[in-house]
């Protein structure tokens, strides 16, 4: 039943047309709750108000199924919009971009030339750029562009997902690289990847730990309350300081956990979507937990 749920809402946020339409709707189904706003200037109130309560954030401007070139170019553009509000507002605040939302399925030599851009303006700025990692079919590409990025900028890292079987064996080549340890949010076949919750968490722990006893920075995304108390726990017993990791969770879910990390005196980070382009990136959340349903029905039924 889990897996039915699941696969209705990974193959929702899959479908054009209702990625296409849902923009014009403007938010629907409670999914304010998940995403920012639509424009960077409200996304900064938001911002402001985390950085007092100790918190950084990571924005995150929305969009799927980018194939013109056009629709590549106005998102680097937008990218570049939020880099200079960061810098003008002072934010503790940084970039999550998608490698395919800025023309990585038209041209892979285009994207690699807007990202090279926002880098150089990012790098002016001193912001870090994060390379959010999408479905299997474009993890090499991404992994290729992003260590290709590296040879002309520091400020660029990615993500790595517990599900999939091959993410032990490339650690070793990231070891250098600052990274997001997540479980993994696509639908992936089984001769990739783990589908069992237990293996998929085992290898998040052993990745982490692995991570939090080399030299690089990793941010640890979850919202796995377990997961977060034994890495607390592997963290004091090893005497690991705290600046070489974060952790970081979602705009909107856990908000009490998040503000209890950054009270105990964690590094953490919130991860802000927010754009007319909410449909797919809420089907994916809604895919992770069919409870979050229930603030969509009582969104429906009650307002
Ligand atoms: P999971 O969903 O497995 O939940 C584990 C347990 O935690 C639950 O059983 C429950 O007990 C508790 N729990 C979880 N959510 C809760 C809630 N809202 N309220 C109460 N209890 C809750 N994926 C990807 O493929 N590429 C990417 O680039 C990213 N980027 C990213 C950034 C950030 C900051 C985060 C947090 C996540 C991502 N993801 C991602 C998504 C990620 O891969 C994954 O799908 C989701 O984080 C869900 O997995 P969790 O680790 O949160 O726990």
């Amino acid at each position: 039943m889990a897996n039915l749920t699941k696969d209705f809402f990974i193959g929702l946020s899959n479908n054009r047309v209702l990625n296409e339409s849902a923009k014009k709707w403007g938010f629907r189904m409670g999914a304010e709750k998940f995403v920012a706003g639509t424009n960077m200037d409200s996304v900064a109130d938001t911002v402001h108000e985390l950085n007092r309560r100790g918190i950084c954030c990571t924005l995150d401007h929305l969009g799927e199924f980018v194939t013109e070139k056009e629709e590549a170019l106005e998102a680097k553009e937008e990218c570049i919009h939020i880099l200079e509000k960061i810098h003008a507002d002072e934010l503790d605040c940084h970039l999550s971009v998608k490698l395919t939302k800025l023309g990585l399925d038209i041209d892979e030599s285009f994207c690699i030339e807007n990202m090279k851009e926002l880098l150089a303006v990012a790098e002016q700025y001193g912001i870090f750029i994060n390379i959010d990692m999408e479905d299997y079919s474009h993890y090499q590409q991404t992994i290729d562009v992003l260590q290709l990025l590296r040879k002309d900028y520091e400020n660029v890292g990615t993500v790595v997902q517990s599900y999939l079987f091959r993410t032990q064996n490339d650690l070793e080549g990231l070891k250098d690289v600052r990274l997001r340890l997540v479980k993994g949010a696509y639908k992936e076949s089984p001769d990739v990847a783990y589908h069992d919750k237990k293996a998929i968490d085992e290898n998040f722990l052993s990745i982490a730990k692995q991570r939090l006893l080399g030299d690089a920075f990793t941010s640890i995304a979850t919202h796995d309350h377990f997961i977060i108390s034994e890495l607390k726990d592997f963290v004091k017993e090893h005497q690991i300081d705290k600046d070489t990791f974060e952790f970081q969770m979602l705009y909107g879910f856990r908000n009490d956990l998040q503000f209890a990390l950054a009270e105990e005196g964690y590094n953490f980070c919130t991860y802000i979507p927010f754009g007319t382009d909410w449909f797919g990136y809420f089907m994916r959340r809604l895919a992770e937990r069919p409870q979050n349903m229930n603030l969509v029905l009582k969104d429906t039924f009650y307002t």
